[in-house]
C-alpha cells in the first residue's frame, strides 16, 4: 500500500502560523478582559481566551506531530496583549469590528482544512468551530441575547 503523500510545506507554514495566533489570542483575550470596565464584558473576554486556548490545545499535537517550531508563549503572549492595547474601544465598538472580521477566518480555516493530510481532519475541523462558535457568540450578543456565551461554553465541551 503506498504511504500517504508528505503534507505540503505551504500546509505545514499555515498550520504553526495560525497555532501561533491562537496562542496570540488567548493572551490578546485575557488582556483586553483585564482592560474592560464592566464585569460581565471581563467574564466574556475571558471566555473567549479560554476558547483561544482550548483551540490551542486542539492544534498542538499536529504541531509535535511535524516537529514545527512555533516562537515561545512568551513571544507570542507579549504580540496578543500589545495588539489589545491598541486596540481599547467600547464593548459595542469591539463586538460589531469582531463580528465583522471573524468569518474571514472561518475562511482561512477552511482553505487550511483543504491543504490538509485526511489524517489531520478532526483536529482541524475542532479548531474551525472554535471560530463558529465566536461567531454564533457575537450574534448574540449583537442581537442582546441573554445567554449570549452558550456556543463558547459548548466549545469548551468538546475534544478529541
Ligand atoms: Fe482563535
Amino acid at each position: 500500500m503506498a504511504s500517504a503523500p508528505a503534507p505540503t510545506q505551504a500546509y505545514l507554514e499555515t498550520l504553526l502560523l495560525y497555532y501561533e495566533e491562537e496562542v496570540e489570542g488567548e493572551a490578546y483575550f485575557a488582556t483586553l478582559a483585564d482592560l474592560a470596565q464592566r464585569s460581565d464584558h471581563r467574564d466574556k473576554l475571558n471566555l473567549l481566551a479560554r476558547v483561544e486556548n482550548h483551540a490551542a490545545g486542539i492544534t498542538f499535537p499536529l504541531i509535535q506531530k511535524y516537529a514545527l517550531r512555533p516562537r515561545s508563549n512568551a513571544t507570542l503572549s507579549r504580540s496578543g496583549q500589545d495588539q489589545a492595547s491598541a486596540v481599547l474601544k467600547p464593548w459595542g465598538d469591539l463586538v460589531a469590528d469582531m463580528a465583522r472580521t471573524f468569518p474571514g477566518y472561518v475562511d482561512d480555516f477552511l482553505r487550511l482544512e483543504a491543504m490538509a493530510p485526511p489524517q489531520d481532519l478532526p483536529r482541524l475541523k475542532l479548531l474551525t468551530e472554535h471560530e463558529v462558535a465566536a461567531i454564533e457568540f457575537l450574534d448574540l450578543e449583537l442581537s442582546g441575547t441573554r445567554d449570549s456565551v452558550a456556543p463558547l461554553h459548548a466549545y469548551l465541551e468538546k475534544d478529541i
